[in-house]
């Protein structure tokens, strides 16, 4: 069946070029175990409805099952002449198998194939990118842990601003990407529906049990309109925009990284791992990884981009436009996927410097709020307060000092209400511990979520120690 699948109605071979710009086999070969999966169900309930007599359904299945072994193999051999992988699978197997291999074609169409295989790829793909998010989680939860006791300033308009935990600042990663692991599962809940049975678009003569495949499958019910079921690729935009909102989180922490690392900041050391150096200055050591983090967050934004204007303006039903939608797919998954993996080692292996993170506090005014407060619990109007801080802030600058290094006296020209108990408000671990609410950087309070994290991984199976262990998780440093 080299000559056109579609064969009867066509007198004269596709043009070169134009079977060139059609054929998808090099990209779509990678649904082959899917599709091999979808056609097994199919064939099974064929033979199961009466459809297709059970030796022929067998043999089918014997051949397909044999197919799906070289493919794994990599010893199956694809050819571009027939154009996708479902021709090629199915051309295969009727040249093996004879004429009744192509029965499995009935009731069936390439548009519901390739939707079966487009929906199982990619509820797989959402909860493997999901293990490798947990991946990243259990490095932070672990840091988490054994950073607690590091003190940093947080930033607004990255501008230091006031104390919190570094272990503070490592879950708000981890929140990020916890939201971005559960949008990827709920993407994979709601695709999980089985086009097969909707054919072409209008669904078979065919007495064809829907629900039958739709649960060999796995999905949870048959597609409710034919016309849907071949026609929108929705599915995968909601999966690739998680995975593009998780690049850009990956891209703001790689960021981080980036400006942690630089001798302005010394926060953070990456480990030799995961950096590379220069090829004319000795010096260097340069964090490239996180800035390839941040940098392939454009083509994971790129690849949303591309399917939902793919899709824009696509009259129901099938439209072989929709065959541009792999690519971006693929390329979205893989992508973060990597992306995952290296963050996960750059983490793990990081090496953080608090005496860095705490002169740094010093040095930023990061207090000034605790004066503020102070004066304010004594009755003094906020506004006020703020000024008058604002201004002895104003005054610690031009004398090159900090604001515990301001004398009580000093501190008495702002206003009158500071006493000798006002050094105490000027502690910054004091700072952060009366901040213990929910969600606040207190001890106890990052504990509990640090806590809270830890379970939830344990009650997914993520074994944290071995992770841990296994990407060289670092103890405290300074
Ligand atoms: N390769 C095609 C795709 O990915 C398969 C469906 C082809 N259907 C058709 N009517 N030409 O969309």
């Amino acid at each position: 069946m080299d000559e056109k699948a579609w064969g009867g109605r066509f007198g004269e071979e596709l043009n070169d070029k134009a079977l060139a710009f059609s054929a998808s086999v090099d990209v779509d070969e990678r649904l082959a175990p899917e599709d091999v999966e979808g056609s097994i169900a199919h064939v099974r309930m064929l033979a199961a409805q009466g459809i297709v007599p059970l030796e022929d359904a067998l043999s089918i299945e014997r051949g397909l099952a044999q197919i799906a072994k070289e493919i794994a193999g990599g010893e199956f051999v694809f050819s571009d002449a027939r154009e996708d992988v479902h021709m090629n699978i199915e051309a295969t197997l009727t040249e093996r198998i004879g004429a009744s291999g192509g029965k499995l074609h009935t009731g069936r169409s390439r548009n519901d194939q390739v939707a079966t295989d487009m929906r199982l790829f990619t509820r797989r793909a959402c909860e493997h990118t999901a293990q490798a998010i947990d991946g990243v989680l259990a490095v932070l939860a672990a840091r988490a842990r054994t950073e607690i006791d590091i003190l940093m300033p947080g930033y607004t308009h990255l501008q230091r601003a006031q104390p919190v935990r570094l272990s503070h600042h490592l879950l708000a990663w981890a929140e990020m990407l916890g939201r971005d692991r559960g949008r990827l599962l709920d993407a994979a809940k709601r695709m999980n529906e089985c086009p097969l049975g909707a054919a072409a678009l209008a669904g078979t003569t065919f007495d064809l049990d829907r629900e039958a495949t739709a649960r060999a499958l796995g999905f949870r019910r048959p597609m409710q309109n034919s016309l849907d079921a071949v026609a929108d690729r929705d599915f995968l935009v909601e999966s690739v925009a998680a995975l593009a909102n998780c690049a850009v989180h990956l891209s703001r922490i790689g960021e981080e990284l980036v400006l942690w690392s630089s001798q302005e900041f010394g926060f953070v050391e990456m480990s030799d791992a995961f950096t590379t150096g220069s090829s004319i200055m000795p010096q260097k050591k340069n964090p490239d990884m996180a800035e390839l983090i941040r940098g392939k967050t454009g083509r994971v934004v790129g690849d949303l981009v591309s399917l939902i204007v793919m899709l824009k303006g696509l009259p129901l039903a099938y439209n072989r436009d929709m065959q541009e939608d792999k690519q971006p797919v693929f390329d979205a998954f893989d992508t973060v996927n990597d992306s995952l993996e290296v963050l996960a080692g750059c983490l793990a292996t990081a090496r953080f410097d608090g005496e860095r993170m705490r002169a740094s506090l010093r040095e930023g005014f990061a207090d000034a709020t605790e004066l503020a407060d102070y004066l304010a619990a004594k009755g003094v109007p906020f506004r006020e307060a703020h000024h008058v801080v604002g201004a002895l802030v104003a005054g610690a600058i031009a004398e090159k000092k900090v604001l515990s290094e301001l004398s009580l006296e000093t501190l008495k020209l702002g206003h009158a209400a500071f006493e000798e108990d006002v050094y105490e408000a000027l502690d910054f671990e004091r700072a952060v511990e009366r901040r213990c609410l929910v969600g606040g950087p207190a001890r106890a309070q990052v504990e509990r979520q640090t806590e809270r994290l830890m379970g939830e991984l344990s009650a997914r199976a993520v074994d944290v120690a071995e992770i841990a262990a296994r990407l060289g998780v670092q103890e405290t440093t300074r």
